[in-house]
């Protein structure tokens, strides 16, 4: 048996090569006024990278106006390249390589926040914006398959090493793999090829627009969380066939649903008040009310998508990324053992930016971070830990 690789060792993603295995995972970061990088999100960038992180992960940067989550978000244009490159620079200058997830929100954009109409494969009524979402047209699916090039074109421009495609938590790639949302009858709807194709044609777009300039990464719901929705038996072959598409360099997976189940794809407590709190009326008073029922809760456990994660890794050879409750040397031990040569960290960075300098001193560190989920509102005014800042 070969010996697993050490996570705090140099690894090479596709083209490149990170000083380690560890990804800061994509945090929404709600610091883009104008839509338009600010010196504060090069500052939550440079952080974990000053942290010691191989590689930060911009979120999110949407390649169409329609397809963010948020009016301020950034959407790849030509005005959003000197700020990206200023905050590429930035993270570079600590050793760190950096990552911009490209995607396309769907039925998760909110029409209220953003002035478009969201979109959908078939259409659908939005929790978020508490109205109906549109069916995208095949132009609209033609048109957001190419932006997803473009982007990737801008992120190369902008110094980024490495693209993640977003294909996960229902997002507009996500939503189609669904059959609960995806009802088309048309060759993207029906059966498991078809509600496929859109992720294997974006892809491979993206591959054939940046060939090995950057790294292609992709992150892959391995389920939706949702009863009717997608579910692992499916990710597996739609991982088999991503594999065999030869489009990606890594997969990061991970599960459930922004659009019908947000807290299946964190675990832990759900922030029903805190959450209602950052809404505008009449949706602030529904969701003090009745937000449990849309923030329902599930309990955290260290590793929480390991299990669901070995499935996908016994079916597949290339590259994947771990992420779900990574938070210690342990669990990072535990991935590289389980086969897998990434892992990715969202909350624990959020609480402590600096913590893979410190457990690479001090191998049994344990993260801060109580899994409260109360940073997860914060996506509105600012994503950050509330223990640490709670203004
Ligand atoms: C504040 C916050 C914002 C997030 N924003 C995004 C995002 O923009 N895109 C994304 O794919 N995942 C996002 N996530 C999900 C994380 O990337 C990750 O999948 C999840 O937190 C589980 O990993 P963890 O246990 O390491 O926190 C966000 C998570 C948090 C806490
Ligand atoms: S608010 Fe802080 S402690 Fe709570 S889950 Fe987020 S990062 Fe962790």
């Amino acid at each position: 048996m070969t010996k697993a690789p050490d996570v705090l060792e140099p690894a090479t993603l596709g083209p490149i090569t990170l000083r380690n295995r560890i990804l800061k995972a994509a945090t929404f970061e709600g610091r883009t006024p104008g839509a338009l990088v600010s010196d504060d999100l090069i500052e939550y960038h440079r952080a974990p990278a000053a942290g010691g992180v191989g590689m930060t992960t911009v979120a999110y940067c949407a390649v169409a106006p329609e397809g963010r989550t948020e009016g301020n978000q950034i959407w790849m244009r030509p005005e959003a390249v000197p700020g990206l490159r200023r905050l590429t620079d930035a993270v570079h200058a600590e050793g760190a390589a950096v990552s911009a997830q490209i995607g396309h929100a769907g039925p998760v954009a909110n029409e209220k926040l953003t002035g478009y109409p969201a979109l959908a494969p078939t259409r659908a009524f939005s929790p978020l914006s508490m109205r109906p979402i549109r069916t995208a047209t095949l132009d609209d699916i033609e048109r957001i398959r190419l932006a997803h090039g473009t982007a990737a074109e801008l992120a190369i421009e902008s110094g980024f090493d490495a693209v993640e495609i977003h294909f996960g938590h229902n997002y507009f790639a996500s939503s189609f793999l669904s059959p609960k949302l995806n009802r088309r009858k048309d060759h993207y709807g029906g059966s498991l090829e078809n509600r496929a194709r859109l992720v294997r044609e974006t892809a491979r777009t993206v591959r054939e627009t940046v060939g090995d300039r950057i790294a292609i990464l992709a992150k892959l719901s391995m389920d939706d969380g949702v009863p009717g929705g997608f579910w692992i038996d499916e990710a597996i072959q739609v991982a088999k066939w991503l594999e065999e598409d030869g489009s990606l360099d890594a997969i990061e997976l991970t599960i459930g649903s922004s659009l019908l189940n947000p807290m299946y794809l964190f675990k832990g407590a759900a922030p029903v008040h805190d959450f209602a709190n950052v809404m505008p009326q009449p949706l602030k008073a529904g969701i003090h009310l009745a937000g449990g029922m849309f923030l329902r809760e599930y309990p955290y456990e260290p590793l929480f998508m390991l299990e669901k994660a070995r499935q996908i890794r016994d079916a597949v050879s290339m590259p994947l990324v771990l992420l779900g409750g990574v938070t210690d040397r342990a669990g990072m031990d535990t991935a590289m053992a389980e086969g897998f040569e990434f892992v990715a960290m969202a909350r624990a960075l959020l609480r402590e930016p600096d913590l893979i300098n410190r457990i690479a001193k001090e191998s049994d560190t344990k993260s801060l971070c109580i899994h409260c989920n109360k940073c997860m509102p914060t996506i509105y005014t600012g994503a950050r830990c509330v223990l640490v800042d709670p203004a």
